[in-house]
């Protein structure tokens, strides 16, 4: 089967009870992808797939053929974080940072519809991502950052 996982086209040849979570992480060494619960409780795994976000240990990887997938790798580089990323270290939204990479990629998703969210809007798109940690304040804070300056690049 064929995909694009961040803007790459990948042939894969795979069970059809291959998971996304594992062709990311076990068939391509995408492992910024994370495997907590493994059965779609705590959003450690979320991706997008065609700018929707899932939880790839409950998306079976033939269900994406065609489509395009984007993970955190996909999101920036340690040299050119993109806003969420810059955002989230200005307000220390991660401790343990194990669901980092699923809170930024459904932030990414919500930023992508909604430029000015509420807090509520916030807690709303990022409910089906838990934190153990508890950094829920400075999740919200930091998506909201990332908003204002995403807004302020746009309009100058
Ligand atoms: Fe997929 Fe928890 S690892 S939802
Ligand atoms: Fe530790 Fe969220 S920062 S689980």
């Amino acid at each position: 089967m064929n995909l694009s996982i961040n803007s790459q086209l990948v042939a894969a040849d795979i069970e059809g009870s291959t998971t996304l979570l594992e062709l990311l992480r076990e068939t391509l060494g995408l492992t910024g992808t994370k495997r907590a619960c493994d059965i779609g409780e705590c959003g450690a795994c979320t991706v997008l797939v065609d700018g929707r976000p899932v939880y790839a240990c409950l998306t079976l990887a033939h269900a994406c053929a065609g489509q395009a997938v984007r993970t955190i790798e996909g999101l920036g580089a340690p040299g050119a974080p993109d806003a969420l990323q810059d955002a989230f270290v200005a307000e220390d939204a991660a401790q343990c940072g194990f669901c980092t990479p699923g809170q930024l990629m459904a932030a990414t998703a919500l930023l992508a519809e909604n430029a000015d969210p509420s807090d509520a809007d916030v807690v709303a798109a990022l409910s089906g991502n838990l934190c153990r940690c508890g950094t829920y304040p400075k999740i919200v804070r930091a998506v909201r950052r990332a908003a204002a300056t995403l807004r302020t690049q746009t309009h100058g």
